[in-house]
């Protein structure tokens, strides 16, 4: 079923979105991402996350998915830099809560993301051509997020994440600045 995307609204996010992360953290959100963290990990990457979104050098930024008319925060998705095959580029990835998963949540806020990594891109004076996004292969629907948001799937990539559990990716590319060579 391909339903229209739910609008959804990207907020900055910020030092009261521990409890989310820590929503996001639950083992079937947690099943192709390494598993939940542990509690100090957590206030790590929560910290992590408020620090991108501060960010002014074109790094990156992290939010929170407001979803519309509701009004709740429903996940997170962001975007950050990443040297791939000796290039600039960013990557993206996504959660969305069990309760609001299969109505086109994440498939907006990817389509949102890109929008915001595209601006920034074009503020670096085009350092970022390309937005990546590295689904495991058998995790079905960041896959279809991947395609509906118009990434293109370039192949299969051998990851590790975390550092030393191994696992096979797939490499999606979305073009950030149509119209520029090389
Ligand atoms: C991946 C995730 C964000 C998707 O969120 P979502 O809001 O449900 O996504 P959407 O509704 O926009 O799209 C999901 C699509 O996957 C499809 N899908 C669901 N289960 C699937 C499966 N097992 N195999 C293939 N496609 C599947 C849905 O049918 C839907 O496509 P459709 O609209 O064409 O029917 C959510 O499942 C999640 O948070 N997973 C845990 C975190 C994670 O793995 N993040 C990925 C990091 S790259």
């Amino acid at each position: 079923m391909d339903l229209l995307a739910s609008p959804v609204r990207l907020e900055p996010w910020a030092a009261s979105d521990f409890e989310l992360l820590r929503a996001m953290n639950a083992p079937d959100l947690m099943e192709h991402l390494g598993g939940p963290e542990p509690e100090e990990a957590l206030a790590g990457r929560h910290r992590r996350y408020v620090d991108l979104s501060a960010d002014t050098t074109g790094a990156g930024r992290m939010f929170r998915v407001v979803l519309l008319p509701e009004e709740v925060a429903v996940g997170s998705v962001g975007f950050w830099k990443k040297t791939w095959h000796g290039e600039q580029v960013y990557e993206t990835g996504w959660t969305v809560l069990p309760g609001f998963q299969g109505r086109g949540v994440a498939t907006a806020a990817t389509r949102a993301v890109a929008e915001r990594a595209r601006a920034a891109s074009v503020r670096a004076g085009g350092a970022y051509r390309f937005l990546h996004a590295f689904p495991s292969t058998d995790n079905g629907p960041s896959n279809a997020v991947c395609r509906k948001a118009g990434f293109e799937l370039l192949g299969e990539e051998a990851f590790e994440y975390p550092p030393g559990r191994p696992m096979r990716c797939n490499d999606w590319r979305l073009e950030l600045l149509p119209g520029r060579k090389g």
